[in-house]
């Protein structure tokens, strides 16, 4: 493990550590996430009692390897913490996430749990979010319409993500889109306004949800 991945796993661990007794925990999705979950089985095998939420089927499926079952998030009613990772974070926490395509299931749990808590390498902090394509997921009806209106908006080029046997599809059956984003000046305004176009469900935009950032230091981890 290269110290990179080491300090990523090191900063996981120390966000699982947060995780209290008897609490409800909603699990993002993406390697950040997954480099902690040995260290919540470990908790877990120790005794500490925990409801996991997942926010993906890729999150579930890594919990399931190691042992820890999940509840969906219908059958409870309160989050008292989420973990998750991130594709960029600027100065002010702002944040651009979906790259794996759970940004409408991440921020409905971010979104309702009492503290949220964001991991990053270094390499996620940038000093202005842009120069990067913008995650969507958009409904599959007319989605070539609702396309042609985010390119309006945001004045560049939008695509559908595709996969080896045609448009991939989320977790929830929408279509994952991107739209590229040159420089971003004003995140919320960009998101309120991409919310406005009937069709576009999610963007990638997470803007005040960051209640304690943790960012792994490849100076400071140990090599295991
Ligand atoms: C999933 O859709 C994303 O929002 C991830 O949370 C984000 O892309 C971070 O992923 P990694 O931890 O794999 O970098």
């Amino acid at each position: 493990m290269d110290r990179t991945e080491a300090a990523k796993r090191d900063a996981a661990r120390q966000a699982f550590d947060l995780v209290e007794q008897d609490s409800v925990l909603g699990l993002g999705t993406g390697s950040t996430v997954e480099a902690g979950l040995d260290h919540l089985a470990a908790r877990i095998a120790e005794g500490l009692r925990v409801t996991c939420i997942p926010s993906s089927r890729r999150t579930t499926a890594a919990a399931a390897e190691r042992g820890i079952g999940v509840v969906d998030l219908a059958e409870v009613g309160q989050v008292d913490l989420c973990i998750d990772g991130a594709d960029q974070i600027d100065r002010d926490h702002r944040m651009i996430k979906g790259g794996g395509g759970a940004h409408l299931r991440e921020k409905c749990l971010a979104r309702i749990a009492r503290q949220r808590v964001y991991v990053a390498d270094r390499g996620k902090l940038v000093e202005r979010l842009g120069r990067t394509w913008l995650p969507l997921e958009i409904l599959p009806y007319g989605a070539q319409f609702t396309l042609q209106a985010v390119a309006r908006i945001v004045g560049t080029e939008t695509r559908l993500r595709r996969g080896a046997y045609g448009p991939l599809r989320s977790d929830n059956g929408n279509l994952l889109a991107d739209c590229w984003i040159d420089t971003l000046e004003d995140p919320a305004g960009l998101d309120r306004t991409l919310h406005a176009v009937p069709g576009l469900l999610e963007t990638g935009l997470f803007v005040g949800f960051v209640d304690r950032l943790i960012v792994g230091d490849p100076d400071a981890a140990p090599i295991r």
